[in-house]
């Protein structure tokens, strides 16, 4: 007897509710949404529902307060949390995030215990290492969000620099989820042509210290964070995982050695599969590029350390 997979989207924010419809639009699986406002993750999972019969898809969508509904999830999506509001740093979201996410994934872990965890809420690196201390799971069943994110702001400003379709365009970002994060220039290319060919150093540069603040220039306009590339970014891992395709997606993992780096969570490089983090992907860096990821790491480690889990 076959079933549908069953994704559980904590936090119905424009983020988590974004999600759980691109989920269903996608119909990767049945969705759960939950937060803890009465009546919000009922009503949006309601709405989404009944936009089914028009966008035909056949996967159902709930919501609720509570997390019995959550059980024998294949994946759960974490975005509950403060989000960041004009002037903020995502580790301004530090202390009161940590606490969120510790307790929402010890909830939905315990009742999911063979679940993948994807977690989004801000700063996103430590979140991945508090959802693994809360969940106890393998390290490469929990993950983070981030590069799949800032790697597609990065090839949309490389793509309309080009004006090319951003189909044709590949990169990558590495390092934390932060002003630091390292955008590889050097790995990126156009239809296999190496950008660094087609476009000047200046306007590379440029290219680079926009994808850096990406986050802050949405949230600088409509004054509350991202949604709908987060959104689309949390679909694509939740996609590679639940359909084991071993996607290399940029993907906050878990470091045991890679890089150097031990008992960590960072943006590198990874395949995406069944399993979570199938392996990280050591890639050769430039002694510029392993400075500046190094420099990334600090910003992460900064953080985690004023940490107690
Ligand atoms: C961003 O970069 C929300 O951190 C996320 O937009």
């Amino acid at each position: 007897m076959f079933k549908r997979f069953k994704i559980t989207v904590i936090g119905s924010g424009a983020t988590g509710a974004t999600t759980a419809h691109l989920l269903a639009l996608k119909e990767l699986g049945d969705v759960v949404l939950v937060d803890v406002v009465e009546g919000i993750p009922q009503g949006k999972a309601l709405d989404m529902w009944e936009s089914g019969p028009i966008e035909r898809f056949s996967v159902n969508l709930t919501g609720t307060n509570q997390y019995d509904e959550t059980a024998g999830s294949d994946v759960i999506v974490v975005t509950a949390g403060m989000p960041r509001k004009p002037g903020m740093s995502r580790d301004d979201l530090l202390k009161t995030n940590a606490d969120i996410v510790y307790q929402v994934v010890e909830k939905s872990s315990r009742l999911s215990p063979e679940a993948a965890i994807v977690v989004l809420s801000n700063p996103a690196d430590v979140m991945a290492y508090v959802a693994q201390k809360a969940s106890n799971f393998p390290p490469q069943r929990v993950m983070g969000q981030a590069g799949v994110l800032d790697s597609a702001r990065f090839r949309a400003f490389l793509a309309a620099a080009l004006k090319v379709s951003p189909k044709d365009v590949t990169a990558f970002v590495m390092g934390g989820h932060g002003d630091a994060m390292v955008p590889l220039v050097r790995y990126s290319s156009a239809g296999g042509i190496p950008v660094e060919a087609l476009l000047s150093k200046q306007v590379l540069d440029d290219i680079v210290a926009r994808t850096r603040t990406g986050g802050g220039e949405v949230l600088s306009l409509m004054k509350v964070s991202a949604y709908y590339a987060p959104g689309s970014s949390l679909a694509e891992m939740v996609k590679a995982v639940l359909f084991d395709e071993r996607r290399i997606l940029p993907t906050i993992s878990y470091l045991n050695g890679e890089y150097g780096e031990r008992d960590l969570y960072v943006g590198v490089p990874a395949i995406l599969g069944g399993n979570g983090v199938e392996k990280v992907l050591e890639i050769d860096l430039t002694a510029e590029e392993r400075q500046a990821f190094q420099i990334s790491v600090k910003s992460v480690r900064d953080p985690l350390s004023l940490l107690t889990y």
